[in-house]
């Protein structure tokens, strides 16, 4: 078994950015800029946005967070939307899901300029990237493709099972896998709350997308021998092997899973880090236009 380092392969990827930065400074060029809202006191979201800000200033990309309380209106977002768009200073946006369920998420991401749209989220994006003529990936279907590719996993004729049906992982990157690619051609399952004998398909598995939400959903008697295990799960567990209390685990049981698995993304430290590194991809190439 052998470990898909997505915290090494992500520190490879900023390093290029970084060069990337250096150089645009040099030619006297405006630096890269996200700008990402955040809605309300999620703390996985706070969290999430904080880190992106922190990977932001680390490659010298300049970025901005709007935060607003949970009371905000869907006019009123709408409008902050409006105002980025608007700003030529902003190469990227983004809206921090989830929402709070009195605003549409459908509303406010197309409201979002298709080519500020650095999630991909946008149907124009998603468009683009179901026809195989993308503009903006997703970043964490984005960041698990990149790890495939840093790693030279063959995708090509591979049966690839995807477990959950997301907007945000599993329905595009069932997408991404299937199209023909180079990190692509896979012949590929998208499993889902409704599957039936979900260990039988899994079995046939050469590739495993566990992004289900569900702590060690994956179990060993899953997966065949030398299968590739990709684990999108951040489930935050109680646990008395640490001092909190709590650790984080992913939708695979990495400790049965690890010993039959050609290869096996960690959590942490694996698609997490992958995520992103995408969103700055997305966001140094959203720079550009
Ligand atoms: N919530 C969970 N994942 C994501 C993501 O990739 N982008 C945004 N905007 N919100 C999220």
């Amino acid at each position: 078994m052998k470990l898909l380092d997505g915290k090494k392969t992500s520190d490879e990827i900023k390093a290029e950015i970084v060069k990337e930065v250096l150089k645009m400074k040099n030619d006297g060029k405006k630096m890269p800029h996200l700008a990402a809202i955040l809605v309300g006191e999620n703390p996985a979201s706070k969290i999430y946005v904080d880190n992106k800000l922190k990977d932001c200033h680390e490659v010298g990309f300049d970025s901005t967070i709007y935060k607003y309380p949970e009371t905000i209106s869907e006019k009123e977002l709408l409008q902050s939307v409006e105002f980025l768009n608007k700003d030529d200073e902003v190469d990227g946006i983004l809206v921090q899901l989830p929402l709070p369920k009195n605003i549409s998420v459908d509303k406010i991401i197309n409201s979002i300029n298709p080519e500020k749209d650095v999630d991909g989220f946008h149907p124009i994006n998603v468009g683009r990237m179901v026809l195989g003529i993308p503009k903006f990936l997703p970043a964490t279907p984005y960041g698990i493709i990149k790890l495939l590719e840093k790693y030279k996993i063959e995708t090509s004729g591979k049966n690839c099972v995807v477990i959950g049906r997301s907007n945000i992982v599993g329905t595009p990157l069932s997408i991404m896998l299937s199209r023909n690619a180079i990190f692509g051609n896979c012949t590929v399952t998208l499993c889902h709350s409704k599957t039936k004998n979900i260990k039988e398909i899994c079995k046939t598995a050469d590739i495993i997308v566990a992004a289900i939400g569900k702590p060690n959903f994956v179990t060993a008697d899953m997966v065949k021998d030398g299968a590739v295990v990709i684990d999108v799960g951040t489930n935050r567990i109680e646990s008395d092997e640490t001092k909190s209390g709590t650790k984080l685990v992913g939708d695979v049981n990495f400790d049965e899973v690890f010993g039959k698995c050609s290869f096996i993304t960690p959590v942490p430290g694996g698609v997490g880090p992958m995520t992103r590194a995408a969103l700055l991809l997305n966001t140094l190439a959203a720079s550009k236009r």
